[in-house]
């Protein structure tokens, strides 16, 4: 076997174990005593149910007996009363199967909401780093998965692979008090032959499943891709092309598919012939027993009662199987996602952060987002209480990364970013980013109402405040405009409104939160000019009474910042007002002289 093979082999070994340790909590929990009490109430139910299960047959053997004039009954109740007996036990076995799951079924849901629940918390906790890596969509499909396997393991761990086993402990032992060791032998070798080629068999068809799967995919894929490009496959008349290679992939999906059916007959035929040989060997030596006069006729249709009775829960088996290793696989998915370490997480003594002014400052600030290659080289910078500090430079210097730095979306290399005096790594993360409002380039929306998107800056927000907030972004008149107002639905991320409309909304939604300290990183730069002026007038409104770093690519638009920082490939190479930095005749100056000259080409 090839080393990948083992290791993935082990590796779901140890998942499966993880799993166990993973769920006992939830299934056996120290505080909540109602679930420890329905788990034992539910097994209690199931062992009953195994029980009256095991003796049914014993029923039925005595109607026979009676019937033939042979043995002891069980009970003194004559046939028909055996008989009846014997419905009612099937009954009885049933409604306690029924009952069992009743019971369960709370503690199985509290389980998979917890669960949920603690990984969904999880996924919000990681860093940034791992969700530029991650699609969202693969997330919520790794939670989804992983849950339903959960799920299923639980329903068929506990309820169908647990009572199986103690189903056949229990006709095992019935069989050798009963009758003899031989028909103990009989049963073990029967039940160890079929189970062991049920799984090898079912292992080589989850491989022949998954071949099959991805020649789905593949030929769907081939499909789309060709359809979507209709145009092109017109241009260069490949119609014929794309349908043999549509043909090639169907082609391979149609042997996978027909392997996978072959291998079923198999397996189908396999086991049922471990199963009849096994069920005609008990029944041989019965048969011999009843004509040495050793067993009676009752004897005879219990011992096949009984075969019959555990070969049903057997032949899902195969099924059951399948599905318990996927789920482990999926569970194993999803628990690698619990066990991901958060990048950024609060230090065990971190305080509440003070702000006081909310000064910023920046003391050699080195920073990269992987070892080798160092983005921000050094940086000093300090912005004062209330002032409004630009940073400008080319794309690529590092400017957005001092804004991710500040909001500890990442931690430093080296150096320091401290607030009013606090360094961000010895605060808690909810007090920084309560103290930090930021407007992004691209403000993205949740896809709702004008008024959900604009209360979200406050928790429990009245209207009062969301209409204040939207006057001072300048964006209440265009929302009273609209036929809903505020009740008008923004769209997926927003793409109803226009980029200056979605900005506002953004700039709404930050002045409701009303931080201390303002983070403006391109919020104007997707607009056109005209629309970048009225927004500045909200930008400026909101600036009062606060620090603000905002991060711009016009340099007109930050001309009245306190300071201008000018930022190349993560080093500062200038700072100073616009009048100073004009005067140096340095970066800035070439910078703003080539902006304008632009400006008047364009006008
Ligand atoms: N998540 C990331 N992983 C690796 N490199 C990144 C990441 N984000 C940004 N960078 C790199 O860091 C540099 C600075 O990025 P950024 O601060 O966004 O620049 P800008 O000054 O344009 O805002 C760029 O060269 C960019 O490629
Ligand atoms: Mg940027």
């Amino acid at each position: 076997m090839p080393p990948a093979e083992t290791s993935i082999a082990s590796d779901e070994r140890r998942s499966g174990l993880r799993t166990l340790r993973r769920m006992g909590p939830y299934l056996w929990p120290s505080k909540h005593l109602w679930v420890k009490q329905r788990v034992v109430l539910a097994i209690a139910v199931l062992v009953l149910a195994k029980l009256i299960a095991v003796y049914t047959p014993m029923l039925y053997k005595g109607a026979v007996d009676s019937l033939a004039a042979e043995g002891v009954p069980p009970l003194a109740l004559g046939a028909v009363g055996l008989t009846i007996a014997y419905g009612m036990a099937r009954i009885f076995t049933t409604g306690f199967q029924q009952l069992r799951d009743v019971i369960f079924a709370p503690v199985g849901q509290r389980a998979l909401r917890h669960l949920a629940l603690e990984t969904f918390t999880h996924i919000h906790r990681l860093s940034m780093r791992y969700h530029i890596t991650r699609k969202t969509g693969g997330l919520s499909r790794i939670i989804e998965r992983g849950v339903k396997g959960v799920e299923f393991l639980l329903r068929f761990m506990l309820f169908s692979i647990g009572p199986l086993v103690l189903e056949l402990t229990l006709v095992a032992i019935v069989l050798t008090v009963l009758f003899d060791a031989w028909y103990l032998a009989a049963v073990v070798v029967t039940i160890g032959l079929y189970v062991w080629f049920t799984f090898a068999i079912t292992e080589w068809r989850v491989k022949l499943r998954r071949e099959m799967n991805k020649q789905d995919t593949d030929a769907n894929q081939k499909a789309i891709d060709s359809l979507l490009n209709y145009e092109t496959v017109k241009y260069f008349g490949a119609e014929k092309r794309e349908a043999e290679r549509y043909d090639g992939a169907m082609r391979a999906y149609a042997q996978a598919a027909l392997k996978t059916a072959y291998s079923l007959a198999f397996l189908n035929f396999g086991q049922s012939l471990f199963i009849t040989a096994g069920l005609v060997s008990v029944m041989v030596m019965a048969a011999m027993g009843v004509q040495n006069g050793e067993l009676t006729v009752g004897d005879f249709v219990m011992v096949n009662a009984y075969m019959i009775q555990i070969t049903v829960p057997l032949n899902f088996l195969g099924t059951v199987y399948r599905e318990i290793r996927q789920s482990l696989v999926d569970m194993g998915e999803m628990f690698d996602l619990l066990e991901q370490p958060a990048d950024v997480s609060d230090a065990s003594d971190a305080k509440s952060l003070k702000v006081t002014g909310g000064e910023i400052r920046l003391k050699d600030v080195r920073f990269g987002y992987d070892s080798d290659r160092e983005i921000l080289k050094g940086v000093d910078l300090v912005a004062g209480a209330g002032q409004t500090v630009a940073i400008v430079g080319s794309t690529g210097s590092g400017k957005s990364t001092i804004g991710r730095l500040l909001f500890r979306f990442y931690d430093v290399t080296g150096g320091a970013l401290t607030i009013d005096g606090q360094d961000v790594r010895q605060v808690t993360q909810e007090s920084l980013h309560a103290a930090i409002g930021v407007v992004p380039q691209d403000t993205v929306l949740f896809n709702d109402t004008i008024r959900y998107n604009i209360a979200y800056g406050k928790a429990g927000a009245d209207q009062a405040a969301v209409e204040q907030a939207a006057r001072d972004a300048q964006i209440h008149d265009f929302i009273t405009s609209l036929p809903e107002g505020y009740d008008t639905q923004v769209g997926e991320r927003g793409l109803k409104l226009s980029g200056g409309e979605k900005q506002r909304v953004g700039i709404a939604r930050t002045l409701l939160k009303n931080p201390p300290i303002l983070l403006l990183d391109e919020a104007t730069s997707a607009l056109d000019t005209d629309t970048e002026q009225e927004i500045k007038d909200a930008l400026e409104r909101a600036a009062q009474g606060r620090t603000v770093l905002t991060i711009a690519h016009r340099l007109s638009t930050v001309a009245e910042a306190d300071t201008i920082v000018v930022l190349e490939q993560g080093e500062v190479v200038e700072q100073g007002s616009h009048d100073e930095l004009l005067a140096r005749e340095g970066r800035y100056a070439h910078l703003w002289h080539r902006q304008q000259a632009d400006d008047q080409a364009v006008a």
